[in-house]
């Protein structure tokens, strides 16, 4: 039997979107599917049991008179450019820019419609960033930048939410870099390249993959388990009890009041040392950011303000995208 449930899903016709269509059409909900290509959207709208709509996900009128039409009660907003791969003095502002224009502003678009109509109460939002937004992308221009704005986005929505106290959930999901999708693979590639191995041996670092399968689960995990999953943002990984892992406050460092925060530990001072310890990936445990802040400097004597930049370079010392 037809769920009465509608979602919508942009950059359904491949990758992680399509996945994450199947999934939604699997748990029996009614899927519109939008990307730019109609031709290969209808060929996957077929085969995956979804309707399309051909369009550019970043337009605004477009936003506004899906959300109007269908009053959904899922989102999920997965379309994304394939960034220009390449280091930032071979960037032009174009290129650099261009996941701005297409992930950000489509992101902006369909959120600040959710809110202005606004959807339907109970309805639930997944954005897909991506782990560059907390690990940087260097060869990836404005990726990065583009998918953490996404994030900062969500955030201020569900600001707006709570002040207008409608019933909206609005989420964040950051999957990793990943071989599964053309997007992925051209990624892997280009910083291969760059390692100068192949990327096989570069893929290897991403083990399990997030696959589109992965990603499904991970939507349909935030829709069907809303108690385990209040946090605003979350991991998407391919190991591990779940395809979601706690990613609490990473936008608002000052708000983190996550009983099991996932950002990696602050430097201390091992015992019997003054000098302080290299960070470590380990996580933060029910630690609200200003006292985490406090009782690092006291232990480091650093002054309080630079603690805040210190957490972000810990962030980015973990590795990168
Ligand atoms: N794969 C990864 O390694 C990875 C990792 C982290 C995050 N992500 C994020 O996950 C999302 C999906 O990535 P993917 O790897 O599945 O990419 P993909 O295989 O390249 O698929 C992108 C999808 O988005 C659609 N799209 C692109 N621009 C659009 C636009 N302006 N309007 C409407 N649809 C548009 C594409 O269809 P058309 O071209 O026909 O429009 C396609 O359906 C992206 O936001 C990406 O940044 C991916």
């Amino acid at each position: 039997m037809q769920s009465t449930q509608t979602a919508i899903v942009t950059g359904a016709s491949r990758g992680l979107g399509r996945g994450i269509a199947e999934a939604l059409v699997a748990r029996k909900m009614r899927v519109i599917g939008v990307a730019r290509d109609a031709a290969r959207l209808e060929a996957a709208a077929r085969e995956i049991g979804c309707e399309a709509v051909a369009g550019d996900a970043s337009d605004d009128a477009l936003a506004g008179a899906l959300l109007a039409e269908h009053e959904p009660d899922v989102l999920v907003l997965c379309a994304g450019a394939s960034p220009p791969l390449r280091a930032i003095h071979l960037q032009t502002w174009e290129s650099f820019s261009h996941n701005w224009h297409v992930d950000t502003k489509a992101t902006f678009a369909w959120l600040r419609n959710a809110l202005l109509l606004p959807m339907k109460p109970g309805a639930h939002v997944v954005v897909i960033s991506s782990g560059a937004a907390v690990r940087g992308s260097p060869v990836s221009g404005g990726y990065a930048s583009a998918k953490r704005a996404q994030w900062f986005i969500a955030d201020y929505a569900r600001e707006e939410v709570s002040r207008m106290k409608l019933d909206l959930h609005i989420q964040v999901l950051l999957p990793m870099l990943n071989p599964s999708t053309e997007l992925g693979r051209a990624g892997i590639a280009a910083y291969a390249k760059r390692a100068g191995t192949t990327p096989e041996e570069y893929a290897k670092r991403f083990m399990p993959p997030v696959t589109p399968e992965v990603m499904g689960r991970g939507v349909c995990d935030l829709l069907d388990q809303p108690e385990t999953y209040k946090d605003a943002a979350y991991m998407t990984r391919a190991k591990g009890s779940g395809p979601l892992a706690r990613l609490a406050c990473a936008s608002r460092p000052s708000s983190c009041r996550a009983r099991a925060c996932s950002l990696p530990r602050l430097p201390g001072r091992a015992a019997g040392s003054s000098t302080p310890r290299p960070p470590r990936a380990s996580r933060c445990e029910s630690v609200p950011w200003a006292n985490r802040s406090r009782a690092v400097a006291a232990s480091t004597g650093w002054p309080r303000e630079p603690l805040r930049r210190v957490r972000f370079l810990v962030a980015s010392q973990e590795g990168r995208e």
